[in-house]
């Protein structure tokens, strides 16, 4: 099995992203050989400032390493460092009818306040896909909003087989079960870093993440159904089951069933096992801030390996499609 995932440097990681999909990534890596990227090329359709471009690639390498990827088990790389997978785009374009393209929710969603809209943002799925295939993953763990992508990507593999003949696996989706994290001070919202005091960061002290535990809103707001668990407490029971024991999350449960939980214990609960969760990824994350050419060896040396099975693919692709080798000069 190779599996193959990748996330946009869009900044530091929050809690919701460690739940919703960097658990998993860790714990995949015990499952096949992994692939992890982050999405440079991707970013680019966003972030027009080169700096920002840069630091952001590095804080999110900083902050999956910290969350437990291990060199040793996958491959960590940056996107932009392999970059045959923009060959592999532009030829997989030239196979794509824009119509496929033009029913992109997320396309449609972006681009629509948008007054300038650029090509690589309605080309975005293209370049995923050739993420994808360029390294002929079989799996792909993503979460539900870019399952169309996905699909897209499949599409594409089986067409270029069919026109020029068997290259591509098809890559599967591992739905990652959805753990949808909410923010804890609006329940229901997503928690989501551009929204001021809705997401905890992987970077946040102790104090501020008993903060945001101790001010979790409880109540179900005006007009909810009294028989159900407001979304605050549903979330929080969410947080609960992967950070704490299952006695813990089992005594919680009886409490709540027989109408007898109290609030303030299981904030402490959750606050207290959070914090002992997120110490140690936070101290990793600083010791290896304080290493930035440790971090720059590790995304090499994917990058480096990486390469061999991106030229290898890019020749057959090549050759499949009628554009020859590379001559040597
Ligand atoms: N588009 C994905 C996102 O924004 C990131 C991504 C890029 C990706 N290439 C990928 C995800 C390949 C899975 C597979 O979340």
């Amino acid at each position: 099995m190779r599996i193959y995932s990748a996330i946009q440097p869009t900044g530091s990681i929050h809690l919701g992203n460690y739940v919703g999909a960097i658990m998993n990534w860790v714990k995949m890596q015990e499952e096949g050989e992994c692939i992890y990227g982050i999405a440079n090329y991707h970013a680019l359709t966003a972030i027009k400032e080169p700096k920002k471009l840069e630091e952001r690639v590095f804080e999110a390498a900083l902050d999956l390493l910290a969350c437990g990827l291990d060199p040793e088990k996958c491959s960590l790389f940056v996107q932009s460092h392999v970059p045959e997978v923009t060959e592999l785009t532009w030829i997989l374009s030239c196979c794509a009818p824009m119509g496929e393209l033009n029913r992109m929710t997320q396309y449609k969603d972006k681009s629509a306040h948008m007054e300038i809209v650029n090509a690589g943002l309605f080309t975005y799925p293209v370049l995923m896909a050739a993420d994808i295939l360029l390294f002929k993953a079989d799996t792909v763990p993503v979460g539900e909003d870019q399952l169309q992508h996905l699909e897209v990507a499949r599409v594409f593999a089986r067409r270029f087989n069919l026109m020029f003949g068997e290259v591509f696996p098809e890559p599967k989706p591992r739905l990652t079960k959805a753990t949808r994290l909410m923010a804890l001070n609006d329940p229901t919202k997503k928690m989501s870093k551009s929204v001021e005091g809705s997401a905890i960061m992987l970077s946040d002290p102790d104090s501020v993440i008993l903060k945001h535990v101790k001010r979790a809103v409880t109540d179900a707001g005006p007009g909810a159904a009294q028989d159900q668990m407001s979304p605050g407490v549903a979330n929080m029971f969410t947080l609960l089951k992967v950070f704490s024991a299952p006695e813990t999350v089992k005594y919680f449960e009886e409490q709540y069933a027989s109408g007898s939980l109290r609030y303030k214990e299981l904030k402490d609960a959750l606050g207290r096992d959070l914090v002992a969760a997120l110490a140690p990824i936070r101290e990793r994350r600083s010791e290896l801030a304080a290493k930035p050419e440790r971090i720059r060896e590790i995304l090499h040396e994917s990058a480096r390996r990486l390469r061999v099975i991106a030229r290898q693919t890019i020749a057959e692709v090549r050759e499949a499609a009628g554009l020859g080798v590379t001559p040597e000069f």
